[in-house]
């Protein structure tokens, strides 16, 4: 497990605990069709938490993952700024698997609200987690000054 310190002096959630509350999320997940329950924390830059959890639709394309769910609910109780994220999913009445990674769509949406050097801890086994940045997981987000790149008037 790495060991990144990047918590705030004073913050209230640290690492483990975030990860801690993203497994008891999963406990919320709807996942009907596939049995792969996730479930995410997100911290704000208040220091607040959210929560989400994956919640799947019979038009399978409908579902949306823990991650967004998680950082809507944030946005949507004020914040703009999402400094962490914890991620706990697995098969059903399984530990987590500490090899998901947040989803192509997750990672773009979540571009918008982190810094690239904002964490993102993924839950292992019973108690363990991995610490990643998103630039780690996901170097090169779209933006709309990135696609005018080739413009000389930016
Ligand atoms: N899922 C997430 O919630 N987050 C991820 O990072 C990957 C996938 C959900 C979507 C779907 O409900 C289930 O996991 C299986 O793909």
């Amino acid at each position: 497990m790495t060991d990144r310190k990047t918590e705030k002096p004073g913050a209230e959630f640290n690492d483990r605990m975030l990860v801690q509350l993203a497994r008891d999320q999963r406990e919320r997940s709807y996942a009907k069709y596939s049995d792969f329950t996730v479930g995410a924390s997100v911290v704000g830059e208040s220091g607040k938490a959210y929560f989400g959890c994956n919640i799947e639709n019979a038009s399978y394309p409908v579902g949306i993952c823990a991650e967004r769910t998680a950082v809507a609910t944030a946005i949507a109780h004020g914040e703009r700024k999402i400094t962490s994220l914890a991620l706990a999913g697995g098969k059903r009445d399984e530990l987590p698997d500490s090899k998901i990674r947040p989803c192509g769509m997750c990672l773009q949406f979540l571009s918008e609200f982190m810094d690239p050097d904002a964490v993102i801890l993924i839950a292992d086994g019973d108690s363990g987690f991995e610490s990643f940045t998103l630039s780690e997981l996901f170097p090169h987000a779209f933006n709309l000054k990135a696609n005018e790149r080739d413009d000389d008037n930016d």
